[in-house]
């Protein structure tokens, strides 16, 4: 018997990295996964590795920043038993890495509404679900550079310190309803987002420095990530919520 057996999960970003990495482990603890992203391909992907596994899961191709495409990935969810029990509201971008007096207007506009936007339309079409039927549990998923500043990354850092601030008053609202809502800070974790900012260099260069980052000398793989998303959205944290819980290998210790 699996910790989600019989529970439906939305995933957003499950069409790569972290969300692809949460949605296999979901499955593969019984549930059946809503797969959100706006890369088909990767979605369809994420599907076939969960299938090859016997787990469940349908598609949903969408932008989280849109209202109208959030609304149609809770409906689809709606769709299967009428409940949604986990929300795992992780899909995010990368901004430019430059100083804050050079960040371009509008590639701040872009990774506010995706990383932030996107998360708040989340809570906002997916809490109504969880607040009427009285149970559910939502992680949204933060980073280091939401509790901290991060040189380079203004967009990021502000977008996820905002996550930080949805995470707390969304669980503010809900606590006395049965819904929990929790945020994940990963630390350096390798996926595609993560190693994009080293375009150009050998991958196996850039690994060995995301390695060398961390105090342990090992840089997290998405499963790291997954495995505390379960936790979250099983009843093993039943009496958490609020929280700003960090993966990182030790990095903020
Ligand atoms: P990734 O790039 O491997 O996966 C992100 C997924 O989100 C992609 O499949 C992408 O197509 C999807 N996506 C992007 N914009 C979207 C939109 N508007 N609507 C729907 N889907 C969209 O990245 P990764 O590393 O798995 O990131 C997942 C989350 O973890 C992000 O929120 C990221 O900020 C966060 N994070 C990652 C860290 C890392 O070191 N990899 C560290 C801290 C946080």
């Amino acid at each position: 018997m699996g910790l989600l057996e019989d529970k439906v999960a939305i995933v957003t970003g499950a069409g790569d990295g972290i969300g692809r990495a949460t949605s296999m482990l979901l499955a593969s603890e019984g549930a059946t996964v809503v797969l959100v992203d706006v890369n088909a391909a990767g979605l369809d992907e994420t599907k076939a590795m969960i299938e090859a596994a016997s787990g469940a899961a349908v598609t949903c191709v969408a932008d989280v920043s849109d209202p109208e495409q959030v609304q149609g990935y809770v409906e689809v969810a709606k769709g299967i038993t009428g409940r949604i029990d986990g929300f795992f509201n992780n899909a995010g971008i990368l901004g430019p890495m430059v100083p804050l007096t050079d960040y371009p207007v509008d590639a701040f506009d872009k990774v506010i509404s995706v990383n932030l936007r996107g998360v708040f339309l989340g809570l906002k079409y997916v809490l109504p679900v969880m607040l009427a039927q009285g149970s559910g549990s939502i992680v949204n998923t933060s980073s280091m550079g939401g509790v901290g500043g991060l040189p380079g990354q203004t967009g990021y850092s502000a977008s996820k310190h905002g996550v930080i601030g949805l995470t707390k008053t969304a669980a503010l609202e809900s606590v006395a309803a049965g819904v929990r809502v929790n945020a994940v800070l990963p630390g350096t974790i390798k996926t595609r987002m993560a190693m994009a900012g080293a375009a150009g260099m050998d991958p196996a260069i850039v690994e060995a420095m995301m390695d060398g980052s961390t105090p342990g000398g090992r840089a997290g793989v998405p499963e790291d990530i997954a495995k505390a998303v379960l936790f979250l959205l099983s009843d093993a944290s039943a009496y958490m919520t609020g929280i700003e819980l960090p993966v990182d290998g030790g990095i903020t210790a």
